[in-house]
């Protein structure tokens, strides 16, 4: 076998070897007797110069080499050498002297969309625009629509590799805090958080649902003595809203453990999870991060390293004494209020990451624990960042008739959970967990504007294909 190089460990340390590296045509440009292809491979870029001379580039190289159609398969054989100059249009700081080169496969020349088009930022767009000169802008659908391209971009790989780490950094805090890996049904008999945003199927002539959360089942695992768990998996929900944050399927995030004396006890390991969650993407993922800013710039996350929590009311108070006279204490708030109340929240307290605790017993899911001191509260909370909810959960009910009567009150139809039910009339452990959006999280952390650009093929009201 040879030697393949990653273009994105090309450095000068490796000047006048020479290397075999696979990658796309980015660019190619043809000029007298050289041919100048930039070569890609992931988010990293090198460039490669053929120039013809007597002995192993021939004219008819440079030739084939100037035809190649742009996005197509190459390996190409050729010396590090390192410019005088940087090239400004490459990531590496070397370029190639290219000896050999071989079409793996080659991109049909006609080409939706461009990944040039797709990675210009807005800021390039408007400069270029002032200079005269004119650029297409590939919209939304056009990306999702051709996304195996748009994926392409050095901001869309960052976006999804940071994606992958926030998943891993979520595994690896929680089993290092002696929670399990579980995996509950996604194919299920009934609703599992109450509401209209069920898909209903048919599973072999019987009625059912696409799971709208592991709730029931992550619950029913802390009865069965596991004592801490988790799951990574896929969450469904038929929302119809078409929204900048709501999608019928995404990925969810959830834990469930034995609460010992207050569900306080869920709250901190919130907090240790997402300092460690926030520290290890600013850690592991700086290059990730600098080629998402360079196409979307944000302004990098606050938090506290201690965490922030602030009760609903007096939320509602801060709420109230901006001038919002509408927030209702015993109501649930709206997306605007969230985020008139995040912006109130980081300028007291200089954080864009917080908890939001003891929401109205009128906003929450059947199976939510009611505060023992008001019940017209309960033990339950949101998380924000930026002023939008990525997480919810609460201590649970864990007493049957308790829940039994809370959920017949949220008109749940008690004969489809019944297991669920029974499940705590055998000795039920106290408990609480949370459920968190991936795509969220990685949109907020980012402060992108549109949870499609988090979800690498995105299923909203309008969309089921690619
Ligand atoms: O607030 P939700 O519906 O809560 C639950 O599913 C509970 N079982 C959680 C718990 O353990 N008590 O969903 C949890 C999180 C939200 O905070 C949000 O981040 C995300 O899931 N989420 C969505 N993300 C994308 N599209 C949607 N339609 C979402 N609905 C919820």
């Amino acid at each position: 076998g040879h030697k393949w190089t990653p273009v994105r460990t090309l450095t000068s340390a490796l000047d006048k070897q020479e290397v075999l590296i696979r990658g796309r045509v980015h660019t190619v440009r043809a000029k007298g007797k050289s041919a100048f292809l930039v070569v890609r491979e992931g988010g990293a870029t090198v460039q490669v110069a053929f120039f013809v001379d007597e002995k192993v580039v021939s004219k008819q190289m440079v030739k084939y080499i100037s035809g190649l159609s742009k996005e197509s398969i190459v390996d190409v054989w050729g010396v590090v050498s390192v410019p005088p100059e940087a090239l400004a249009s490459t990531t590496q700081q070397v370029e190639l002297s290219g000896r050999k080169i071989y079409a793996v496969n080659k991109a049909t020349p006609q080409l939706p969309i461009s990944v040039d088009d797709a990675a210009r930022s807005e800021q390039a767009i408007a400069e270029g625009e002032k200079k005269g000169e004119k650029y297409v802008r590939v919209s939304q659908d056009t990306r999702l629509n051709n996304r195996s391209i748009d994926l392409r971009t050095p901001a869309n790989q960052g976006i999804f590799r940071i994606q992958s780490q926030v998943s891993q950094l979520f595994r690896e805090y929680l089993l290092s805090q002696k929670f399990v890996e579980i995996h509950t049904p996604k194919l299920i008999s009934g609703s599992s958080e109450g509401g209209a945003s069920v898909f209903h199927l048919q599973y072999l002539g019987q009625p059912a649902c696409l799971a709208q959360s592991p709730q029931l089942y992550k619950q029913m695992a802390i009865m069965a003595d596991f004592g801490r768990v988790f799951e990574v998996g896929p969450v469904f929900r038929a929302e119809k809203s078409f929204t900048h944050r709501h999608l019928t399927e995404f990925t969810g995030l959830d834990f469930e453990m034995e609460i010992k004396e207050h569900y306080e006890e869920v709250l901190d390991v919130i907090d240790g999870l997402f300092v460690s969650i926030f520290e290890g993407i600013n850690a592991r993922c700086q290059e990730e991060l600098e080629a998402v800013n360079s196409q979307y710039p944000y302004e990098p996350l606050q938090f506290l390293p201690q965490g922030c929590r602030i009760k609903f009311a007096d939320g509602i108070q801060m709420l109230h004494e901006a001038g919002f006279k509408d927030a209702d204490p015993h109501g649930d708030l709206s997306t605007e209020l969230e985020r008139e109340l995040g912006k109130l929240v980081k300028e007291k307290y200089h954080t864009d990451f917080y908890i939001l605790t003891d929401f109205p017993i009128e906003a929450r899911p059947f199976y939510t624990m009611p505060s023992p001191v008001d019940p017209r509260y309960t033990n339950s909370f949101d998380v924000f960042i930026r002023g939008e909810e990525i997480i919810s959960g609460a201590q649970r009910i864990h007493e049957p008739e308790l829940l039994t009567k809370r959920a017949t009150e949220c008109g749940i139809d008690v004969k489809t959970i019944s297991a669920y039910i029974d499940a705590f009339k055998y000795g039920a452990l106290p408990h609480g967990g949370a459920g968190v959006g991936l795509e969220r999280v990685v949109m907020l952390f980012l402060a992108l504007n549109n949870i499609r650009k988090t979800s690498m093929f995105p299923r909203d009201p309008q969309r089921l294909t690619p």
